[in-house]
């Protein structure tokens, strides 16, 4: 897609009036980049919920040490970040180029405003390239399409699905998805997931009633999922240490905060 597609595109379909899933995430997270009707509601929610902040932060820490964790200790030199989000401090590439400037990254998000911002994760290397791809995660196989003109699908790729199947409200319709990205890639790839849960051990009972005041009020609607459920996204898949845990605890580091229930995992296909 050229710079002026991506630019109109994105402006033509920006709804103001009805808050967003990136708006109100980058809210959360304490961007600048959301509007008024995003306060009211990410206010409202974190008022219901007061842990969705910590919960965001983690979120993004998790992408931080799973990045980290990708391409320098496993290697990975390509990524394809689906549900990317508002461009934030540290955005896939800029971490992964870091550690090894050749990366590869396409990123993926079908929210207007991220496609205007699009050109804050257009800042490869010289030696690497990013992509942006204004797609549907409900399309995989466009998704896959497109990403295949940047990636080089004979080699790993390390997929990344930060919050972005809870988006998928129908289970067999995610783990789908799930399976199918992971058949396009190579042994080697990577599945990096996190997703929020109802599951009172890690205290996400409370997310019942935010989830409905947001399915009322905001766009697009969420769902959360036991941890049994999401477990099944890493079928066929080698769940590496620790494991299927909350977001926060995954290879946690001294300052890490306590746990939060949005669970996250990385996996290996074989
Ligand atoms: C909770 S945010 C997560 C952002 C980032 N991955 C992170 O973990 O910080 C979810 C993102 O998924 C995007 N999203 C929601 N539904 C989508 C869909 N059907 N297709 C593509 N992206 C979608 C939203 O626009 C938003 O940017």
């Amino acid at each position: 897609m050229s710079e002026s597609h991506t630019r109109s595109g994105g402006s033509a379909r920006l709804n103001t009036g009805v808050a967003h899933n990136a708006r109100v995430w980058n809210y959360w997270v304490g961007g600048k980049d959301n509007y008024e009707v995003d306060q009211q509601v990410g206010e409202h929610v974190a008022g219901m919920f007061p842990i969705i902040r910590e919960i965001a932060l983690a979120d993004r820490w998790f992408l931080g040490r799973a990045v980290r964790f990708l391409a320098e200790e496993q290697g990975i030199r390509q990524f394809l970040d689906i549900g990317t989000g508002l461009p934030t401090v540290e955005n896939t590439h800029e971490i992964a180029q870091r550690i090894a400037p050749d990366s590869r990254i396409v990123y993926v998000d079908n929210d207007p405003i991220v496609l205007v911002h699009a050109r804050t994760l257009l800042t490869s290397t010289s030696e690497g390239v990013t992509d942006y791809i204004d797609a549907d995660v409900h399309d995989p196989d466009a998704i896959l399409e497109r990403a295949a003109e940047t990636l080089d699908f004979s080699k790993p790729v390390a997929v990344m699905m930060l919050g972005i199947l809870n988006f998928v409200l129908d289970g067999d319709e995610a783990r789908s998805i799930a399976r199918r990205v992971m058949a396009a890639v190579p042994p080697g790839s990577h599945l990096a997931l996190t997703h929020p849960t109802f599951d009172a051990d890690l205290g996400g009972e409370g997310q019942i009633p935010a989830m409905k005041f947001w399915n009322e009020n905001a766009t697009p609607p969420v769902t959360a999922r036991s941890r049994e459920d999401i477990a099944s996204f890493f079928d066929g898949l080698h769940l590496l240490e620790p494991g299927l845990v909350s977001c926060s605890q995954w290879r946690a580091e001294p300052d890490t905060p306590a746990a939060v229930p949005q669970f996250g995992a990385v996996a290996v296909k074989r």
